[in-house]
């Protein structure tokens, strides 16, 4: 037998030392984006050079040496996947790799209206789409760059494309959109999608606003919804940092990823891939390994890169520990993949 066989007979190679199986891998296509979210971004963000970042063929090998070792979900994200050259090309090439069930993507539905029917076609799965605001300048205040009618444009060609289950993912911060947590939950029920509230992370020195001052905990959030809507526990589970409630009466699902207030570290499944080629074990720790450099050093040995792989997986820290006070992670979202 052969070492990639070898692979592939053993499903779950990506067992980590607190005996988590991985098979979630979050796979950032770019550091770049159409946006400036201000809890995401500083306004003057630098980028990487296109030399840094992983080539279509990189990110390609990358995908492939994860589904060998028992990944079955890759979630493509940024930046801003959809403004990476060949998106369709990769989202193709991924879904056809044997051995994964799904592949997504998370976007800021910006440029949807041109590629939901192509992403569709190319195999995309399900797809996840930021909002933090139906208020069109609010939108624009707290994106810099978006423009609310575009978004809703765009939800309109996702749906008629046939991504039937979309879901919203917003980031709650108080003082800008605290007031709309209702607003919100209210639209994602009355479209039939699902919706997830996010605590912000301190990811990334920001100017815009204190963090400290912002965080709205997810039980806060709940306890406005649970003034208007009946929610009851969702049998549903993504594994790892998300908890959904069923909103009764609808077809619609709300979720929590709740980094700062609650710690679901024992059943995560996922772990991450930035656009430079670094493997990251965790979002809140710097530990990683630099794949980029086993793949530009040894270009075509697939068999070294799972090894690196399986190898760098048994430093993956038990847990994070965000603090809002402590911006000790230099890491930006974009640099991170959502
Ligand atoms: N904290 C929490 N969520 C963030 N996102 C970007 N930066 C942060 C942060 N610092 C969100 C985006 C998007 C998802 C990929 O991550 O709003 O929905
Ligand atoms: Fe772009 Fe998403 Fe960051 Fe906003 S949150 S700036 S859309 S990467």
């Amino acid at each position: 037998m052969d070492s990639h066989n070898h692979f592939l007979a053993n499903e779950s190679s990506l067992i980590d030392p607190f005996g988590r199986t991985i098979d979630y891998l979050r796979l950032s296509v770019t550091d770049r984006c159409n946006l400036r979210c201000t809890y995401c971004m500083a306004e003057d963000m630098t980028f990487l050079p296109r030399a840094q970042i992983l080539s279509l063929e990189e990110l390609r090998d990358v995908a492939t040496a994860f589904v060998d070792l028992g990944v079955k979900k890759i979630r493509l994200t940024g930046g801003e996947p959809l403004i990476r050259r060949d998106i369709i090309k990769l989202v193709s090439a991924i879904a056809s790799l044997p051995g994964l069930e799904e592949v997504t993507m998370t976007t800021n539905g910006m440029l949807l209206s041109k590629m939901a029917q192509p992403l569709k076609d190319a195999g995309l799965g399900r797809i996840n789409i930021s909002v933090d605001s139906l208020k069109a300048d609010r939108f624009k205040e707290l994106t810099r760059l978006g423009d609310l009618d575009q978004w809703h444009k765009s939800i309109r060609v996702a749906k008629e494309s046939g991504f039937n289950k979309i879901k919203l993912n917003t980031v709650i911060l108080a003082g800008f959109n605290d007031d709309e947590v209702l607003d919100l939950a209210h639209y994602a029920v009355d479209n039939e999608m699902d919706i997830s509230f996010i605590e912000e992370m301190p990811l990334g020195a920001i100017s815009s606003h204190e963090r400290s001052e912002t965080l709205v905990t997810s039980d806060q959030v709940r306890e406005q919804l649970e003034r208007n809507f009946s929610l009851v526990d969702s049998v549903e589970t993504t594994g790892g940092p998300s908890r959904y409630l069923q909103v009764v009466g609808s077809k619609s699902k709300i979720g929590f990823i709740s980094p700062m207030s609650n710690n679901f570290c024992s059943s995560c499944n996922r772990v991450r891939m930035t656009a430079e080629g670094r493997f990251l074990l965790c979002l809140g720790n710097e530990n990683s390994m630099d794949l980029r450099h086993v793949m530009r050093s040894h270009p075509g040995d697939s068999v070294l890169l799972k090894a690196k792989i399986v190898e760098a997986l048994h430093s993956k820290p038990e847990r994070h520990h965000f603090d809002p006070n402590r911006t000790d992670i230099v890491r930006f979202m974009n640099m991170t993949g959502g």
